[in-house]
């Protein structure tokens, strides 16, 4: 999945706009807005994190998706019925037009309310900037920041209730432990976090070790899909720390939402 020019480290290489809006994303996409949705039940605020945040806001027309056609096999391969992420899509569109594909932060900042607030981690220059002039704005920070780091050092934020998203490019397989060690670090010092962490389903199947070595109690939802040319990724995998009531449905319906793209 290295697909763009190195800068000063290779974790910085990755960029998401060639993947945008791919099967991976369909399934980390419609699981995130539906859990954002039942977080927001009651009316108290609560805190949305990010660690890796990337842009934001994605253009499905752009050469660098256009040159993957990962797309095709995703969100443009589905039809979404009424559901939290076909809302923040549909947003998206009205407002940056009809190739526009809302990326997690954007999907979090449409389906969140004045009340709420977001945290979003993003260390590679390009995506930061993009990300701030897409994003920005009274309840929404944008940090150009090592994601781990930035997230355990603004830990417990304010409202205490929140979602941790922790989606890295795993481009560097020391990745798998860091969000393993990230994960137990927070709940550490934020026990009540609900955490979604993202993994790739490839070959090596270095995901497992990331989840062996979670010492909390989690749930798990894998999905697969074929993607002509995935470098070897067949499926994807959320795991969800401190899930709120009704997750385990919402994880269902994301593949059913998502015909004939994503399967158990
Ligand atoms: C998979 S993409 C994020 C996609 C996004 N969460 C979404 O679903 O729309 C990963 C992002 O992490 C950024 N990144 C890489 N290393 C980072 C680090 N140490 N801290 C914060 N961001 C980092 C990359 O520049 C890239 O934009």
């Amino acid at each position: 999945m290295n697909m763009g020019k190195p800068l000063s480290s290779p974790m910085l290489s990755y960029q998401h706009a060639y993947h945008a809006g791919n099967p991976a994303d369909l399934h980390k996409h419609l699981v995130l807005a539906g859990l954002l949705t039942l977080l927001t039940r009651k009316t108290r605020g609560i805190s949305y994190m990010e660690t890796h945040a990337g842009r934001g806001l994605y253009d499905l027309s752009a050469p660098e998706s256009l040159k993957t056609g990962e797309a095709t096999e995703g969100i443009e391969a589905v039809s979404l019925p009424d559901c939290p992420l076909k809302t923040a899509l549909d947003t998206a569109r009205k407002r940056f037009g009809a190739a526009a594909y809302p990326g997690s932060p954007l999907i979090a900042q449409t389906l969140l309310r004045k009340q709420d607030r977001l945290h979003l981690m993003e260390l590679h220059p390009a995506e930061y900037g993009a990300l701030r002039k897409a994003l920005r704005n009274a309840t929404t920070a944008v940090h150009k920041r090592d994601g781990f780091e930035g997230v355990l050092a603004l830990a417990p934020p304010r409202p205490r209730k929140g979602l941790v998203l922790v989606d890295p490019s795993y481009e560097v397989k020391t990745e798998y432990a860091q969000v393993t060690d990230f994960t137990h670090k927070l709940i550490a010092k934020w026990p009540e976090a609900t955490v979604m962490i993202w993994y790739p389903i490839l070959p090596a199947r270095r995901h497992e070790a990331l989840i062996n070595g979670l010492k909390l109690k989690y749930l798990r939802h894998e999905v697969s899909f074929d993607l002509k040319d995935g470098e070897g990724m067949t499926g994807s995998g959320l795991v969800l720390v401190n899930a709120p009531y009704g997750a385990e449905k919402g994880l269902a319906e994301a593949v059913e939402l998502a015909q004939p793209v994503l399967r158990l």
